[in-house]
């Protein structure tokens, strides 16, 4: 099986301060940078653009994981393609043209993955699941950091991982994870671990790598 990744959300930075925070996230022994863009549209909240992720790209030699609460999507895959995306995700929900979205990532060059918010199902993948490098389950209904796990996301991850097999595809799951339910997740089939709030709380640097490795541990 894949070994465990790290990814801290910088949704949880203190933003007056971003590369600072992002170059710790690195020392402290990030495996991903966790990018989440939202649109206030598809999302009930606005964080930041391509923009803001090229201005921090320099900062870290860390895989950039674009996390696009967005929608439409299609238009703006070029652009975080060239601010510095490692793998692009786009939501299952985002748009009624889901393969030609995947293949768009693709034609980047770039690592495509397909995230499905709590309600849908994880057979909304089955006839992309071939051309997709990583598949996120959401824990929380997407927007926000410090929200709860839902319980029922260890289901879906058992039947995402039992839909990815033997194929080289990242399981992602993002959404109130801690220390406190890591070894779950896991358990379930996850391999990506996404963490915001447990890991950047208070925003003091001296945290992060303790709170990395607790989650790695567990
Ligand atoms: C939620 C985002 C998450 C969020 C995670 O819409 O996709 O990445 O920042 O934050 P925590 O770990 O605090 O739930
Ligand atoms: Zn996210």
């Amino acid at each position: 099986s894949k070994p465990i990744r790290i990814a801290p959300s910088i949704l949880s930075a203190d933003f007056s301060r971003l590369g600072d925070e992002v170059r710790a996230l690195n020392s402290a022994g990030a495996d991903y940078i966790h990018i989440d863009v939202m649109d206030g549209h598809f999302v009930p909240n606005i964080s930041f653009g391509p923009i803001v992720m090229e201005s921090i790209r320099a900062q870290t030699t860390r895989p950039f994981d674009v996390h696009l609460m967005i929608a439409p999507v299609d238009l703006y895959i070029p652009a975080f393609a060239q601010a510095g995306a490692d793998i692009i995700t786009v939501h299952a929900e985002a748009g009624p043209h889901l393969h030609r979205t995947v293949q768009a990532i693709k034609a980047e060059g770039k690592r495509a993955g397909v995230s499905l918010n709590p309600a849908t199902p994880v057979g909304v993948l089955e006839h992309v699941i071939a051309d997709i490098d990583l598949v996120l389950i959401m824990s929380v209904n997407p927007g926000f950091g410090g929200q709860n796990f839902i319980p029922e996301s260890l289901v879906k991850l058992r039947q995402a991982r039992d839909l990815i097999g033997e194929r080289d595809i990242d399981l992602e799951v993002d959404g109130g994870i801690s220390a406190d339910n890591a070894r779950e997740v896991a358990a379930a089939g996850a391999n990506v671990l996404v963490a915001g709030s447990a890991i950047l709380s208070g925003n003091n640097p001296a945290h992060y790598a303790p709170r990395i490795a607790a989650i790695r541990d567990a």
